[in-house]
């Protein structure tokens, strides 16, 4: 195994897992190896501690006669639940044919390992780099970087750059360069209807009480229409419609109808009437249900009607929504779907909007330029459907676009048991890296 290899799998090792308390010191190990990493680079790491988990920074020497390169990632990691439905251990990388089995592979530590090993190299080659570059490396992008904006904030001057670059998002197939132009914004919230002050007999009571798991199916069910259309007053209100030359652009890439069926593994698509499944996918907003609960659960059956159930929603923006008024009109809707003879309460989460940037900008060139090197053919042009909330804050509070050129393959199974990287991307991310900051060093923008 190449020395990168084993040093890629040893970053992989360690379980960043964000959103779990057991794993804090893990997370903080993490991005001290990070440290340790820049440190053997030259590149004076700055561990910087936040009310959550620590921020990585490092810079290359800077040159003030060119341009600077902000790479952000992130090296926490989601959950591995269910454990039991993964075929190797979850922080045991294992190599397989081409693929690198591990939580955090793909989602994001080998997508900005690939970055940094591209920097070392270059500086190895050339004792410098053809632009200033900071690596910017979060623990908390998997529980919505809810200390990454004031950070950016804080550090605005020290930060200060000419375009980002991050390697977070998908290729629309292997070897074809993918540069994402978008993302969906998010808003999050759950919501629990309090009925009984205490589990009833549902023989007993059945029939004349209001039944909590009953009610959050239906106000579930008042989210969409036949058409799967979003039924929350306004929310559509702000929407901006797809473009013509999106919507010609997405329709010559191979079908995304058959792709979607044959990657989820459902059995047809069911989507909002009058899009295709990569228009709803990239550029149409969704309410959707992450989690519903209630009642009893176990073996058998058990006449019961539990005085509580719940539900978590989550919702996908596109410009110009904005996620705090989506979440009001959302809580309104759901207040007003509950009967008197309910209690509802309404929890509201993290949230980020929506991103785009111009393809066609000269920054974007040089991405296109990049990707073309890397890869020798030309890059497709798309939107995605996740979001990464701080792109948007990194243009707000620095004032620069973002190019997203990101390296998961569509069947790699982010956030799901089994999640891999393929050792070619690893490889390719590497070189992409060297010809982005080749790009935008060499070539004016
Ligand atoms: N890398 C993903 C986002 C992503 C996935 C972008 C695929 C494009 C294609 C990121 O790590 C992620 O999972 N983000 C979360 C958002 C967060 C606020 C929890 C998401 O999209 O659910
Ligand atoms: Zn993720």
């Amino acid at each position: 195994m190449s020395p990168q290899l084993t040093e890629f799998f040893d970053f992989l090792r360690i379980p960043s897992i964000s959103t779990d308390s057991r794993h804090k010191e893990d997370v903080r190990d993490c991005a001290n190896w990070l440290v340790q990493k820049f440190t053997t680079m030259g590149l004076n790491p700055e561990l910087h501690e936040t009310p959550g988990h620590p921020v990585v920074i490092a810079r290359s020497e800077v040159k003030p006669d060119r341009p600077t390169v902000l790479i952000y990632g992130h090296y926490d990691v989601q959950p591995v639940d269910p454990v039991e439905e993964w075929d190797t251990p979850p922080f045991e990388p294992t190599l397989k044919g081409d693929k690198i089995f591990c939580r955090g592979a793909t989602d994001n530590k080998g997508q900005h390992f690939a970055h940094i090993l591209g920097v070392e190299e270059a500086l190895r080659e050339h004792g410098d780099l053809p632009v200033n570059v900071i690596f910017l490396l979060e623990g908390e992008e998997e529980i919505g970087s809810p200390n990454l904006a004031p950070f950016l904030e804080q550090h605005r001057e020290s930060l200060a750059c000419d375009i980002c670059a991050v390697s977070d998002t998908g290729m629309i197939g292997p070897g074809i360069p993918t540069l994402t132009y978008g993302l969906r914004g998010i808003a999050c919230l759950d919501f629990t209807i309090h009925g009984p002050s205490l589990d009833l007999h549902s023989g007993v009571y059945g029939g004349a009480v209001p039944n909590p798991a009953t009610l959050v199916s239906r106000i579930v069910a008042s989210l969409h229409d036949e058409n799967e259309i979003v039924q929350i007053p306004g929310f559509y209100d702000s929407v901006v419609p797809l473009e013509s030359w999106e919507r010609e652009m997405w329709a010559s890439l191979p079908d995304g109808d058959s792709a979607t069926i044959a990657e989820t593994g459902v059995a047809g698509l069911l989507g909002e009437t009058g899009y295709t499944a990569l228009e709803q996918r990239w550029g149409r907003p969704t309410a959707e249900v992450n989690g519903i609960g209630g009642g009893y659960q176990g073996e058998g059956s058990k006449t019961v009607i539990a005085r509580e159930a719940m539900a978590k929603l989550s919702f996908r923006l596109v410009p110009d929504q904005e996620p705090e008024e989506i979440l009001r009109l959302a809580s309104r809707h759901l207040k007003q779907q509950c009967p008197d003879s309910c209690r509802i309460e309404v929890e509201l989460g993290h949230h980020g909007p929506a991103y785009v940037m111009d393809p066609h900008s000269g920054h974007g060139k040089a991405a296109q330029r990049a990707l073309e090197k890397a890869f020798s053919d030309k890059p497709r042009l798309i939107r995605e459907g996740g979001s990464i909330p701080i792109i948007q804050s990194i243009k707000d509070i620095l004032g620069v676009d973002t190019l997203l050129l990101g390296l998961a393959l569509p069947d790699c199974q982010i956030h799901a048991p089994n999640e891999s990287f393929t050792v070619t991307n690893f490889e390719a991310g590497i070189k992409l890296n060297r010809a982005l900051l080749e790009e935008l060093g060499t070539n004016p923008t």
